[in-house]
């Protein structure tokens, strides 16, 4: 990567995009060779700062930094002095003068990474992990490895792969990271909601939008169900739970009408029997704990990437 943050996936152009994969497949192959730990950021501290609730995000970058040998601390920010009023920026410079050199920030305000990042506030490297309904890039990043592990034929281009986003795309920062790598790497995407849950200006967006699931569940050869964000709706989006399930649930039915090898993703939490069913979320084709597994994969790659390291040639070596 170019830069010394990660804050939008529209910073990175499609080569970074298959660095950062390539870097996480490297990983993989080491991993899966026996050697858990890496000493490759040994020395290096890395700062989890969580403004808001997090379990996927959070623990994966964790684990993700302890398999590099960074040292990790973690900030969250219930517990601490923001309860007292403590301000993003004091906050990150107290990290930052316990050794912090990247921080890993989710904030429920959209833009809160690049304000850090541009603030001057700290030196450190930033990584967005979620900032309000704008964008979440390493979890576009660990879809996107996902499908290419599962569709091999597309390793390095999308063109061809026909992909469904489904839901809640108005509160969703990882559909609208998912929308700009996808099609970044050719993939065609299709938004699937109702009208209530798609953002205005939906059609200067580079994707076909359609209110049909019925319609559509034939064509996809990857599903990625949404999450419906209560948390972020003060009105009333949808009738109710029993007839958004009916609509665009991946329930029931529905999920025999899908292609053999389509693959069903999910970025969690899931609401199970909101937008998927028990049942779609624990068959075959469900790659959902795939997506967890190579989340720390991706993180891995991403701080080895910011944190000085170079692109790992084929078959070489991190170390
Ligand atoms: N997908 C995701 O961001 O999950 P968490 O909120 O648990 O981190």
């Amino acid at each position: 990567m170019r830069g010394s943050h990660l804050l939008s996936i529209a910073d990175l152009s499609r080569l970074e995009v298959l660095e950062v994969l390539d870097t996480a497949r490297e990983l993989a192959r080491i991993t899966d060779g026996g050697i858990r730990k890496l000493p490759t950021l040994r020395g290096r501290t890395v700062v989890n700062l969580f403004f808001e609730d997090s379990t996927r995000t959070r623990l994966s970058f964790e684990a993700a930094a302890k398999r590099l040998s960074a040292e990790i601390i973690n900030f969250s920010a219930k517990g601490s002095s923001v309860s007292k009023g403590e301000s993003l920026k004091d906050t990150a410079q107290t990290l930052e003068a316990m050794g912090a050199e990247l921080m890993i920030i989710r904030h429920s305000a959209s833009g809160a990474a690049l304000r850090l990042a541009e603030s001057g506030w700290v030196k450190s490297h930033i990584v967005n992990a979620g900032d309000g309904m704008h964008e979440h890039p390493t979890q576009a990043l660990l879809d996107a490895y996902s499908m290419r592990e599962h569709f091999p034929e597309h390793d390095r281009d999308f063109s061809g792969l026909r992909v469904g986003i489904v839901g809640d795309i108005l509160h969703s920062r990882v559909a609208r990271s998912n929308v700009l790598l996808l099609t970044t790497l050719g993939a065609q995407v299709v938004l699937i909601a109702p009208p209530t849950l798609l953002p205005i200006a939906i059609d200067q967006w580079p994707v076909e939008v359609s209110y049909n699931l019925d319609s559509e569940i034939r064509s996809l050869d990857a599903i990625m169900m949404l999450r419906v964000q209560a948390e972020r709706m003060k009105d009333a989006f949808f009738p109710s739970e029993r007839e958004y399930a009916r609509d665009y649930g991946l329930v029931g039915a529905r999920l025999k009408e899908l292609k053999e090898s389509a693959i069903i993703m999910h970025p969690g939490p899931m609401n199970r029997g909101l937008e998927i069913s028990a049942q779609s979320a624990d068959c075959r084709q469900s790659v959902i704990l795939e997506q967890v597994a190579n989340g720390v994969l991706v993180r891995m790659a991403v701080l080895y990437l910011l944190m000085g390291g170079a692109p790992i040639p084929t078959g070489g070596m991190l170390i």
